[in-house]
């Protein structure tokens, strides 16, 4: 086991004195003008995630994320190594391909221009018609750097972007002992929500609306915000720490079923052997930890081979700027990725990855703040209207679904004449850093470069 990392790059992300003070102005949520600054600004600057490097594990294995308007294929070389294109038609620029896939060339579905994987043009019609000389000694599908972190492929479409692990930073550093290529994912919901993708970047900026939006959250996960550590870092990227043991101001009853006491049985601990509820949290949080490191390789827990006593209990939620949160928990990792509509900024769409370690033995798994299993295997990609929740029923226990239900109110706060400025607590000061970042990009200065 390791010790806790915690970074010297980290400002405190509880206090104020940490921001310019940039004010959240209403339009950025609904003007096509802001809409079209951020594309020119943000989401050509940015590295995006294609998906997971266990889709293209052979040679000729692809990805294609489709951004906005924009497609990209990442594909699997021959040598092992990773590429990434455009996926429009060197010829008159037809998308390429429509969906990931596994293939040894592409062939164009329009006048059948074959592609090797490697960008290159392989064969054309008629190569002899062309006045300015035979294609496929001169065009190759336009590049799009990719790189790899944490078991995901990213890419950019700019060459001058930081390279990716600047542009992490510190993250990957943070999260070294987390073997993150090895999760599965074990369930890949999209949702087309109606309300601008800012939505997102606000509501995983705090932790404040928890007790309210969240009630079944406080009796696993400690929302009081002075237990609770902020971070901030140079490149927009923000944390919070939570302890993973009960909240002692959101008491669950005596009686109810409690899950963190399922939790100290299943490590071999009685939680009827503390006198009152507060042992129970604070001396039971610690017994946990012990109980953890004695027992997780009998346990099959391989994972947690070098995590730190605060990777094994707590909860660390991330902000990566601009578009992904997520949780790394010792057992696995929620993700959560939300991404603008081609053409309306009065829509979204919203990633839900639950991603679990295997352990072996095991077929099912249950997050800690949900209560339906996952069976345990990689699963297909489901795409869903929101429409007004009726199109997620089934993800009800799931803590994003209390999240869906506040973006038509939200959407319809923020178009309002009595829109105000956000009067905001201290523990929501990275809602305003995420502006403040955003606004260093719209300006055409982002951090690190
Ligand atoms: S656009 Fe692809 S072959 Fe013509
Ligand atoms: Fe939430």
């Amino acid at each position: 086991m390791t010790e806790t990392i915690s970074h010297p790059m980290a400002m405190n992300g509880k206090d104020p004195r940490n921001l310019r003070g940039d004010l959240i102005t209403p339009e950025r949520y609904y003007s096509r003008e802001w809409m079209q600054r951020e594309w020119d600004h943000l989401w050509t600057k940015v590295w995006h995630i294609a998906g997971r490097q266990n889709e293209i594990k052979e040679p000729g294995d692809y990805i294609v994320h489709n951004f906005m308007h924009e497609s990209v294929i990442t594909a699997k070389q021959a040598d092992g190594s990773l590429k990434g294109f455009y996926n429009a038609c060197g010829h008159r620029a037809q998308k390429l391909v429509r969906e990931s896939g596994s293939q040894d060339s592409w062939t164009c579905p329009y006048h059948g221009w074959k592609w090797s994987i490697d960008g290159s043009l392989l064969d054309a019609c008629d190569r002899d018609d062309f006045p300015q000389g035979d294609p496929v000694d001169k065009i190759r599908l336009i590049d799009v750097r990719v790189d790899t972190w944490g078991g995901f492929v990213w890419y950019t479409m700019d060459n001058e972007a930081p390279p990716l692990l600047k542009y992490l930073e510190p993250l990957p550093e943070i999260y070294r002992n987390h073997p993150f290529e090895t999760l599965v994912r074990i369930r890949q919901v999209r949702v087309a929500l109606n309300t601008n993708w800012k939505f997102s970047g606000d509501n995983f900026n705090e932790s404040y609306h928890t007790r309210t939006a969240h009630p079944q959250v406080p009796a696993v996960i400690d929302q009081d915000h002075f237990t609770s550590r902020y971070e901030m870092f140079p490149m927009g990227h923000a944390r919070i720490i939570q302890m993973g043991r009960p909240s002692l101001r959101d008491r669950v009853p005596e009686g109810k079923d409690h899950p963190y006491k399922a939790t100290l049985r299943f490590w071999g601990i009685d939680p009827d052997q503390y006198p009152d509820y507060e042992t129970m949290a604070m001396q039971g949080w610690l017994d946990l930890k012990a109980a953890k490191r004695k027992q997780w390789k009998e346990k099959g827990f391989l994972q947690y081979e070098h995590m730190s006593d605060e990777d094994l209990t707590e909860s660390p939620f991330g902000v990566l700027f601009p578009n992904i949160a997520f949780g790394a928990a010792p057992d696995g990792m929620s993700f959560f990725r939300w991404e603008p509509h081609p053409s309306d900024p009065e829509k979204c769409y919203f990633d839900y990855w639950m991603m679990a370690y295997p352990i072996e033995g095991k077929t099912e798994y249950v997050h800690r703040t949900a209560s339906k299993p996952y069976e345990f295997k990689e699963a297909e990609l489901e795409v869903r209207d929101y429409d007004g929740g009726r199109g997620v029923m089934d993800l009800e226990d799931t803590v994003v679904f209390q999240d869906w239900g506040l973006t038509e109110g939200q959407q319809a706060g923020w178009r309002s004449r009595g829109y105000q400025e956000p009067y905001l607590a201290a523990q929501e000061t990275r809602v305003r850093r995420f502006h403040e970042v955003l606004h260093d990009y719209l300006d055409g200065k982002p951090p690190g470069r």
